[in-house]
Formats: C-alpha cells, sequence, structure tokens
C-alpha cells in the first residue's frame, strides 16, 4: 500500500514512521509513505500557500492552486483510491473505516492547516473525509499519523502474530479483555486462575464474558439494543 501524504509541515510526519511498527512494515515493504511539502508546488516567489478569506473573517485559507499541483503530478504517475481530507468535520474514524482503507492500494492524504482549505479543493478533489475526533488540532498532520497507523498495522504481514490484529479492541465492536504477564502473582495481586489454568475453551470462554462484561459498563453505544 502507498500513502502519498500533502502537507506543509512535513516535519512533524517523520518521526512516527521511524520507530517500531510502521519503521519496520516500511523497511519490509509492506508501505511505502510520501510525504509531499505543499511549498514545493507554489511558483511564487514567496511561496505562498495561503490567504486571507473572501468575506473577510479570522484565519488563513489554503490555495487551491499549490494543492491542485500537487494532486494532479501524483495522479499523472499512478491511479488513487482516495484523495482524504483530515478536518475535524469528516466522518469520525473508527475501527470500520481503517478496515476498509487497509483493502486500498494508493491513498492521498490532504493535511489541512490554518482554518483549512478552499472549499473548491473539497468538492473537486477530496473523495473523502475523515476527523479523528470531535476536537480541533492545529493541523491535520498528527490526524494523518494516527490515520495510517490503525490502518499499516492491519495491512498482512505486519504484525508478526497475523491473528492479533484480528482480537484488537473494536474488531467485533467489544474491547478487549484484560491481558496479564508474569509473575503471576505481584504484591499480592494475582492474576485470574483461568489464564494459568491451561484450559483453552475455558480460556476463550472467560475472555468473551470479560470482552463483553467491559464493553457493557465502559462503552454500552457500541452495543445494540438486544446484545445490552
Ligand atoms: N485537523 C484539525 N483537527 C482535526 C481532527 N480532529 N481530525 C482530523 N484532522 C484535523
Amino acid at each position: 500500500m502507498r500513502f502519498d501524504i500533502i502537507t506543509v509541515v512535513p516535519e512533524i510526519l517523520t518521526s512516527p514512521f521511524e520507530a517500531s511498527i510502521l519503521k519496520r512494515a516500511i523497511e519490509k515493504g509492506h508501505v511505502e509513505i510520501h510525504l509531499h511539502n505543499l511549498r514545493d508546488y507554489v511558483t511564487d516567489n514567496y511561496k505562498q500557500i495561503d490567504d486571507y478569506q473572501f468575506g473577510g473573517g479570522a484565519g488563513m485559507v489554503m490555495m487551491i492552486e499549490p494543492i491542485d499541483k500537487c494532486i494532479t503530478a501524483l495522479k499523472a504517475e499512478r491511479d488513487y483510491d482516495e484523495v482524504i481530507y483530515m478536518t475535524p468535520d469528516g466522518e469520525t474514524l473508527k475501527q470500520g473505516i481503517a478496515n476498509e482503507l487497509s483493502l486500498k492500494e494508493n491513498v492521498i492524504i490532504l493535511c489541512g492547516h490554518y482554518k483549512g482549505v478552499d472549499q473548491r479543493v473539497r468538492e473537486h478533489f477530496v473523495t473523502r473525509e475523515i476527523s479523528i475526533g470531535d476536537y480541533v488540532l492545529s493541523g491535520g498532520e498528527l490526524g494523518a499519523a494516527v490515520l495510517c497507523d490503525s490502518i499499516i498495522r492491519l495491512l498482512p504481514g505486519v504484525l508478526g502474530n497475523e491473528t492479533s490484529a484480528l482480537t484488537d479492541s473494536f474488531q467485533d465492536n467489544l474491547l478487549a479483555p484484560p491481558i496479564y504477564t508474569r509473575p503471576a502473582e505481584y504484591n499480592g495481586w494475582k492474576v485470574p486462575e483461568i489464564l494459568t489454568s491451561g484450559n483453552t475453551p475455558k480460556i476463550e470462554e472467560w475472555r468473551e464474558e470479560q470482552a463483553y462484561a467491559r464493553t457493557l459498563a465502559l462503552r454500552p453505544d457500541l452495543l445494540s439494543e438486544d446484545e445490552k
């Protein structure tokens, strides 16, 4: 899978891909991340990428021309499945969206900055708008990193144990059950006995019960009416 991320602050997007699982996913060739500095697509000498709003109002708006140039140059090289704009008024990122996007080949992610982009960019270039939550960030870059992480970990071969992404919280609309490791007792605090029993079917049953109980207590909104 290939991501082309368009941004005015590429520095924000370097470190998330330079460590741990994402770094290895890139090294192993499961994913390519290409950062594009929007300023490289500006023709005027001032490298201006934003301007005042028509009609007045606080905050600068990202201009359409550099974005058009960048997206058009990318599209001349290959076909893209989606052009995603990161914005607080997009659809909220959920596991299902990450699952769906993990099946795509080539994705452009456009990061907004300042007040956002000229509306015509959204109307003519963007195919999907995604928010990472109901709060406003300084720009779309951190959202883009979150989105990429949620997708890349799902790509075949990225996680060592193929089943581990499938047992994540949210994959079956349930929160994950509690997990423990050695020692079996610490400060008198014991690991639930069932987990050290070796009885795999009973352990599975316990995990399912715990996942359901945690979801009911913490995130009942994830359950349908007849699951409650
Ligand atoms: N840009 C600013 N705020 C954002 C958010 N909550 N999600 C995605 N992109 C954003």
